[in-house]
């Protein structure tokens, strides 16, 4: 069998990597062939090359140096270069991750050549169509001969849309789910796998155990400080948001260090904005994977608006407050680990969040068994 892999932002990076190395100990070097397509979304060292560094990730076999631009000319560019390589190389199926321009642009690529669509991370929902992620999860669901979903919301919201096929009720199939099943776009199968993100932070735990911490290389105590990423195009595109939630945060702070590792889509509007900052946010660069997630691990809390990182947070244990009207990983606030910031009545209280709400960190294992017997 060949599988294309198409990624090109961070957290596909993420996604890509525990997914890879279930299918490599599923189906062995003989009986398949990865192609791993990198649109070249992301091309900083510090966006891309670090995630491929620590997780050990090959070259990839195409990089189609798209770069950025407004979304039309940048999912333009990844239609086109996935078409190339879709077409020349015929794979049987052709994995996407998440929701990004480039998941949406391998998804029309891969689609209007008649091939088979696998969706990492399907039926997430915000209702927010303002947010391009949402018209990314929405169109790359809606071309898909297989929906991976996280959780059972996520099969819920793919029923209300009307995909019928759903395997085990929308329950978690088991992790040795060997069935073989039928899929293509016009009969499309609706399966819970759990979340890959969680096989990647347990991963990730075992490296960044053995490492010391690193907020004692940024000078800080663990549980003394709290955590901010703020990326959203929403809140960095209107500087009134992103000023509403500067004022937010200086307030939820109460004076505790803010390690603020900046996305570089964020830099226009702190610049803009840098002095309604309080004097306690320590705006440091883009950290790679295993960094993140030690500091993360010893922080007070987490303020983003990153979809990963509230769902890390729950698995790491640290509650989080979400910068964002709303959030499609809605399972963390009803676990209490997430609150909105504008529901802030205080911090949620530390402590032992329910880790299984979206699956038990086996996700790719699952995934890779599907693709295996996939007819
Ligand atoms: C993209 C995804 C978002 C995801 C995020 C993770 C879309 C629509 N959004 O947003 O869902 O959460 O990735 O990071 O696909 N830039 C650099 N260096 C890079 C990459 C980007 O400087 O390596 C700058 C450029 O100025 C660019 C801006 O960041 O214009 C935004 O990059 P882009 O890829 O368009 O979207 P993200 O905001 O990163």
């Amino acid at each position: 069998m060949k599988v294309a892999h198409v990624i090109g932002a961070r957290p596909q990076f993420i996604k890509y990597y525990p997914v890879s190395k279930a299918l490599g100990e599923a189906c062995g070097s003989g009986g398949l062939k990865e192609i791993l397509v990198h649109t070249g979304q992301h091309y900083d060292y510090v966006m891309s090359k670090v995630f491929f560094d620590e997780f050990g990730i090959r070259e990839p076999d195409y990089h189609l140096g798209v770069g950025s631009g407004s979304h039309g000319s940048q999912t333009a560019r990844v239609i086109e270069g996935v078409e190339g390589v879709l077409s020349k190389e015929g794979p049987d199926a052709v994995l996407l991750y998440g929701d990004t321009n480039s998941t949406l642009g391998g998804a029309i690529a891969a689609s209007k050549l008649h091939l088979r669509v696998l969706h990492v991370e399907a039926g997430l929902r915000s209702f927010n169509k303002h947010m391009p992620e949402e018209i990314n999860r929405i169109l790359a669901d809606n071309v898909s001969s297989v929906l991976f979903c996280p959780s059972e919301k996520a099969v819920e919201n793919l029923r209300a849309e009307g995909f019928g096929n759903v395997i085990n009720g929308g329950l978690l199939v088991p992790s040795d789910f060997a069935e073989a099943i039928r899929a293509d776009a016009d009969a499309p199968v609706v399966i819970n796998v759990g979340d890959v993100m969680q096989d990647a932070v347990y991963h990730s735990l075992q490296i960044v155990a053995s490492r010391p911490p690193v907020c004692t290389a940024l000078g800080l105590t663990a549980r003394d400080y709290i955590v901010m990423t703020l990326h959203r195009a929403e809140n960095t595109d209107k500087i009134e948001n992103f000023e509403e939630i500067v004022e937010f945060s200086n307030v939820a702070s109460a004076g505790k260090t803010v390690v603020f590792p900046m996305h570089p889509r964020t830099q226009k509007a702190y610049e803009l904005s840098k002095e309604r900052f309080a004097g306690n946010v320590r705006v440091i660069g883009p950290l790679g994977y295993f960094d993140m997630i030690g500091l993360v691990r010893d922080s007070l809390f987490v303020m983003t608006d990153s979809g990963g990182l509230q769902k890390e947070a729950c698995w790491l244990q640290v509650p989080c407050v979400t910068l964002r009207g709303e959030t499609e990983w809605v399972e963390t606030i009803g676990v209490g680990c997430n609150v909105l910031y504008r529901d802030f009545k205080g911090l949620p209280p530390r402590g032992e969040f329910s880790t299984d709400i979206y699956g038990d960190g086996k996700a790719a294992v699952r995934i890779a068994l599907v693709l295996k017997n996939l007819l």
